[in-house]
């Protein structure tokens, strides 16, 4: 077995090759198969990055439709799956809601599940990608306590997205298309960034050969928590803290930097990025647009920029190279629209899904695989004699 390696965190250990995201931490750039996020973020749309996430290639408008097509004729929920939400408390978090019920799927769709068939592996594929906006937007109706909108599929992706989450039946809902776009950038922003926790956890799963429903439910478990896809959420709560408590950034700050119950300054930092992170500077400035475009002022945003400016002429984030990160700003767009805090994440996991897809895929079809199996350096007491139990004190 050889020696092996502490690398806490996997800060410098390689399990895969990928040919699927490219990311430059010290010049701040981001690519997906080979091309500038901010290319895509202006002229493409999400299912066209998902498209070529998933298949290689940018897609033809033929192959783009035929995509788009498919997804359209799987976004309904089987019906006893939509009972399902009847069995959650009302204020379930809508992220455990989220993974539950795309562990769920395997149940119901036991015709897709063999992971080396790949006609099973592309309904996997096209099942996820149209049903878990569905199963979002049901975690949030059910915490409201509205009904369950049933998905129109004339509408495109994210406005019908939209529409079940914020569209009632007694109603005909109308989707603003700037906010439409806004969300449609942003979960191009989320679509991959490499092996990040959620992603590793997902091919981790996967390397056992289990099924790609499985495999995303873990992915999503992974998304959840605060130093991951959760920071969206904590960013809020931190801005709403610092407003309650009289809006004083500069004091917020302080108490961070004497880490003052182990505060961190959330969506701020990145384990690769160690410039800028390029989603930001995108995310920022369609966070004043959205707001701009809804004549919304936003306490939060103006405190957000106060704490962005105050932290980057600080020593303290200079030194450690701690700029603001994708989770930054979207939290305060997503607000804007309309979505309640606890749904941020669960946007933050639609928008991931293409990847947590490509990467799965990439990792059956690749020779090399193994089944995951981290080593580990053993600390604990040497060989010792059993004690019976009445011999111990
Ligand atoms: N606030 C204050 N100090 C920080 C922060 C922060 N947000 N992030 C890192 N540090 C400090 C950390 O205490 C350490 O200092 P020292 O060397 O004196 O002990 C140093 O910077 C290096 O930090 P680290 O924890 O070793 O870095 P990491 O690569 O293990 O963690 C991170 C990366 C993103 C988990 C971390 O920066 C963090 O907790 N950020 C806040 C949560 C957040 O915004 N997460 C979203 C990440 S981006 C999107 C996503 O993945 O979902």
């Amino acid at each position: 077995t050889g020696r092996v390696t502490l690398d806490p965190g996997f800060g410098n250990t390689a399990a895969c090759t990928s040919e699927i995201t490219y990311i430059d931490g010290d010049a701040g750039v981001l690519l997906y198969r080979g091309y500038p996020i901010e290319e895509l973020a202006e002229g493409s749309s999400f299912l066209e990055v998902s498209y070529l996430l998933i298949y290689g290639e940018l897609p033809s408008r033929e192959q783009l439709d035929q995509f788009t097509d498919r997804i359209g004729r799987h976004s309904m929920l089987h019906e006893d799956l939509r009972r399902f939400f009847d069995g959650f408390p009302r204020d379930a978090h809508p992220m455990a809601v989220l993974s539950s019920a795309v562990s769920a799927l395997s149940t119901f769709y036991q015709d897709s599940l063999d992971p080396f068939d790949p006609e099973h592996v592309e309904a996997s594929t096209i099942r996820l990608m149209a049903k878990v906006p569905t199963i979002a937007s049901y975690a949030y109706k059910k915490s409201i306590g509205q009904p369950l909108l049933y998905p129109d599929n004339s509408l495109e992706y994210v406005s019908n997205f939209l529409r079940m989450t914020f569209g009632v039946p007694a109603e005909t809902y109308q989707s603003d298309p700037v906010l439409s776009r806004a969300l449609d950038v942003l979960f191009v922003l989320h679509a991959d960034h490499e092996q990040n926790c959620s992603t590793s956890t997902v091919r981790l799963v996967g390397s056992s050969q289990a099924n790609l429903f499985t495999s995303v439910s873990a992915g999503i478990d992974a998304l959840s928590g605060p130093l991951h896809g959760g920071a969206n959420q904590a960013v809020l709560e931190m801005l709403e803290q610092i407003r309650q408590e009289g809006g004083d950034v500069a004091s917020f700050v302080r108490r961070v930097k004497d880490r003052e119950a182990g505060a961190r300054l959330m969506g701020f930092g990145h384990r690769v990025y160690k410039n800028y992170d390029p989603r930001a500077k995108i995310v920022k400035q369609a966070a004043q647009d959205v707001l701009a475009r809804l004549s919304q002022s936003d306490q939060l945003l103006d405190l957000a920029m106060e704490l962005e400016e105050v932290a980057l002429k600080d020593d303290f984030f200079v030194s450690r190279k701690l700029y603001p990160n994708v989770d930054f700003y979207t939290g305060l767009i997503y607000r804007a629209m309309g979505f309640p805090a606890k749904m941020f994440t669960a946007l933050f996991a639609i928008g991931r899904l293409p990847g947590w897809i490509a990467q799965w895929r990439e990792m059956i079809d690749d020779p090399a695989t193994r089944i995951g199996r981290p080593r580990q350096v053993y600390v604990g007491p040497q060989r010792r004699p059993y004690q019976p139990l009445e011999k111990r004190g």
